[in-house]
């Protein structure tokens, strides 16, 4: 397994020294990192965040290969209904080793399909539903809370169809639950209607709980390897405890980015891959930076309002929709290349010529160069107009690259939160919407928010603009 870290084009070097940092500033701030692994260390230690801990969990990891064992054959779709941390890890697994998927879609083409139902756009429920064949369908409601609005309304509206098709008894046999051990209604449920059910430990949050049941079981049931999807997370666990800042790549990486971003004032990160095998990656990487890091107040309860808005680009793709902005626009980024050292498929280009220029440059080449070429020419221009970035290759998209990569970042934002002094794991900022929904939708407990609700509404209708 190897993870290739280059922050090369970090370097003031190369992009100027109001843009870019100097060897000897990251020299001065390493003490920073230091700290930040021994806070984050002891915080582990204390059993305060558990994500460090889920590859060697070998228990679960078996369970979960068991469970799929058990039930292969009997099904030819995995329904996961779930949303946020609860469905983008099983997304960005199925994307990057089955996939890929343009854009984010509802399923794999490969079978047993992913449809994963996370949002609740009635139109996109009301598809997948006639897409599925109830007999054939296996259903994993997720949600560490056991409560989630839109986890539960899919929840039932999924059994709402099971039960039509195959009526009570059998429409249960069709549903593995995942949610907390001793909490929520979901486990309620799970309990009075005899669910086999899986649990995440509390002190593992919904965006860091892809290794956990959370998705490891969807992944189990769709052939994944889970046990090799953990062994490279595990190899970047070790790693990523080094004190050595050039084997702990998440750590440098981390020092890199808290220097860029507050620094040099980098308030965008694009994360950007140029594989579609990788977008899932992309996309659940902007939840874990954006919910993690984006904090009103800092560990002391000091008012800060910190974050950095993470934006997810696929090269080449939108290097015709987004480099025009990357490269002119106000300089208010820093750039995350995500690239593949060996090709599962090359995509020769035929070497015979055509007489035409536009062709002929490119015979005998393949496409598998072609995209590097067009990643690394997007660098030298961004590099060269004073933009940062830095690469991360993996050798290959495979069970355990793609482990060890979703591992690294993980550490890289549990760095990140103790460099920036907040608490990445709650997400109190979010918490005041689902209030207001809940009072709308008139969940019992819940009236002051729709009186607060209402408030807003008349305060509203006063407003001239
Ligand atoms: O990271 C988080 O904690 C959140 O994004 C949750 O995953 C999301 O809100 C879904 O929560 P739950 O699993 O309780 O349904």
């Amino acid at each position: 397994m190897s993870i290739h870290y280059d922050p090369t084009n970090l370097s003031a070097s190369l992009v100027g020294a109001a843009h870019g940092l100097t060897a000897d500033e990251i020299r001065k701030a390493n003490p920073l990192a230091a700290a930040a692994l021994a806070g984050f260390r002891k915080s582990f230690d204390e059993g305060r965040y558990g994500f460090p801990a889920l590859p060697s969990d070998t228990t679960l990891i078996n369970a979960a290969a068991a469970f799929a064992k058990s039930a292969a054959g009997d099904y030819d779709t995995v329904c996961v209904a779930g949303i946020g941390g609860s469905a983008l890890g099983a997304w960005a697994l199925d994307c990057g080793l089955r996939g890929p998927h343009p854009v984010q879609g509802a399923h794999s083409p490969k079978n047993p399909r992913l449809i994963i139902l996370d949002n609740v756009d009635p139109v996109f429920i009301a598809n997948a539903l006639q897409s599925m064949n109830p007999k054939r369908t296996l259903v994993v409601p997720i949600a560490k809370s056991g409560s989630t609005a839109e986890t539960m309304a899919t929840l039932l509206i999924v059994h709402a169809w099971l039960k039509n098709a195959l009526g009570a008894k059998k429409a249960l046999k069709r549903v593995v639950a995942v949610t907390s051990e001793d909490r929520g209604d979901l486990k309620k449920f799970a309990v009075d209607y005899r669910l086999p059910t899986f649990h995440l430990p509390d002190n593992v949050g919904g965006r860091f709980s892809v290794l956990s049941a959370v998705g490891l079981v969807p992944a189990a049931l769709i052939g994944v390897n889970i046990k090799k999807l953990c062994q490279g997370a595990a190899a970047m666990t070790t790693q990523s405890w080094s004190g050595d800042l050039n084997e702990n790549i998440a750590l440098r990486s981390a020092l890199h980015h808290y220097l860029i971003w507050t620094k040099r004032k980098k308030s965008i990160q694009v994360m950007f891959p140029y594989a579609n095998h990788l977008w899932g990656v992309a996309f659940w990487f902007r939840q874990l930076w954006a919910e993690s890091l984006g904090k009103a107040k800092n560990r002391q309860g000091k008012r800060v309002n910190v974050g950095q808005t993470p934006v997810a680009a696929l090269g080449a793709t939108d290097q015709h929709s987004q480099v025009q902005l990357y490269i002119e626009g106000p300089n208010d980024k820093v750039f995350t290349f995500l690239a593949v050292g060996k090709w599962a498929e090359t995509g020769k280009i035929d070497k015979a010529k055509t007489g035409y220029d536009s062709f002929d440059y490119l015979t005998g080449h393949s496409l598998a160069k072609l995209i590097d070429a067009e990643r690394v020419a997007t660098a030298a221009a961004l590099s060269a107009n004073s933009r940062p970035n830095c690469t991360f290759t993996i050798d290959r998209v495979d069970e355990s690259h793609l482990g060890a990569l979703i591992q690294m970042f993980e550490f890289q934002t549990a760095f990140m939160g103790e460099l920036l002094d907040i608490d990445a794991f709650d997400q109190e900022g979010v918490e005041l919407g689902k209030r207001f929904t809940f009072g709308l939708m008139g969940r019992a407990g819940y009236e002051k928010y729709l009186e607060e609700f209402q408030a807003y509404e008349a305060k509203r209708a006063k407003v001239k603009i």
